[in-house]
């Protein structure tokens, strides 16, 4: 079903192109390009809000000779298809969480994955910033994929049906997890039994005691209702969930120059948009959460957290021969300058 969807979607774009290589007459010549920005959240959280400036922006600066179309919460593909669909065609631009390239053989993107290895958001200003986001993105570039920007969700905290306090109290829960080899790890370091789900599914997959638990930012937690279907969250600050904003190579360098710039520019303002007000996003939904009285907030005592973090020590090890040596050496050194 999902295949004929991106098979139709491509038809759909090569026409296009063929009508504009063949010199269209002059009422389809000035139709807007279009971009089709596909994600899985909701409109209400830090990519939702960033896509929708980006729209804004884009559209405003080309002076509505790009048309952007964004379709939030899976409306169109879920996690997995949706890469499929940008590199076919289908689409043109997404923002996966960094989790979510593994699959796609950029797994060096999930050194962002690694248990406790982003102290805060200044340490990952440099990494996405610096020379290892570049060579990140660069990854792409035989995998038909430009990288435009990192986008900001925030630090994550686990949800459960019973408490979560120390790492004993994961042993036999079965845990939802992205695609990333490395959560599937951590997951394991902890004696959790982890599951590949699509973003889309977890809420039912809760529900229905298909999963005890799972792992995500405030933000996400509170926009998919999880905390109704969850009993406890753990405010554990292991891990961090961001995106990387990427476009299809060939749609964007054949876009003409003059436009690219202004959607260049157009990126560059939502990115600083996104990133200022995920915080805020994230600590809102906390907030909002602890208000409903559905779930209930765990703190981990000093001697818990340390706990944790030996658990966990293991996961960075074990995973450094997948990420590569390199870009787990590059990150550490990244982030722990502190110019
Ligand atoms: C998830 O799949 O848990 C999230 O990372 C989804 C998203 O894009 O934030």
């Amino acid at each position: 079903m999902k295949r004929r969807t991106v098979t139709a979607g491509i038809a759909a774009a090569l026409l296009s192109t063929f009508v504009l290589a063949a010199g269209a007459g002059p009422a389809l010549a000035q139709a807007p390009i279009v971009i089709k920005f596909s994600h899985v959240v909701a409109p209400d959280t830090p990519k939702g809000k960033g896509a929708d400036k980006f729209k804004e922006l884009a559209e405003k600066y080309t002076n509505g000779r790009v048309k952007v179309e964004v379709y939030p919460n899976s409306q169109l593909y879920k996690d997995k298809e949706e890469v499929e669909a940008l590199q076919l065609g289908a689409v043109q631009m997404l923002a996966p969480s960094l989790a979510k390239f593994g699959p796609l053989g950029a797994k060096e993107f999930e050194v962002f994955d690694l248990p406790y290895i982003l102290p805060d958001k200044a340490a990952l200003r440099r990494v996405t910033d610096g020379e290892l986001g570049k060579k990140l993105f660069k990854k792409l570039e035989s995998k038909s994929i430009v990288g435009l920007a990192y986008w900001d969700n925030g630090f994550k905290v686990m949800s459960a049906n019973k408490p979560l306090r120390e790492p004993a109290d994961f042993r036999g829960l079965k845990m939802r997890i992205q695609s990333s080899k490395v959560l599937e790890a951590q997951f394991k370091a902890l004696g959790a039994l982890p599951q590949v789900l699509p973003f889309s599914d977890v809420y039912q997959a809760m529900q229905t005691g298909v999963v005890d638990g799972s792992e995500n930012t405030p933000s996400n937690m509170y926009t998919q209702k999880h905390h109704e279907v969850q009993k406890y969250v753990t405010l554990s600050d292991h891990g961090y969930i961001g995106y990387a904003v990427i476009v299809n190579k060939k749609f964007w360098d054949g876009l003409p120059a003059d436009i690219r710039g202004e959607l260049e520019h157009a990126m560059k303002e939502a990115t600083l948009f996104a990133n200022d007000s995920a915080q805020k996003d994230n600590d809102e939904a906390l907030d909002l959460m602890k208000k409903s009285g559905r779930v209930e907030f765990i703190t981990l005592s000093a001697d818990q957290k340390a706990a944790w973090r030996k658990a966990l020590d293991p996961v960075t090890t074990e995973m450094t021969a997948r990420v590569g040596k390199e870009t787990v050496d590059e990150f550490k050194r990244e982030t722990a300058a502190t110019h």
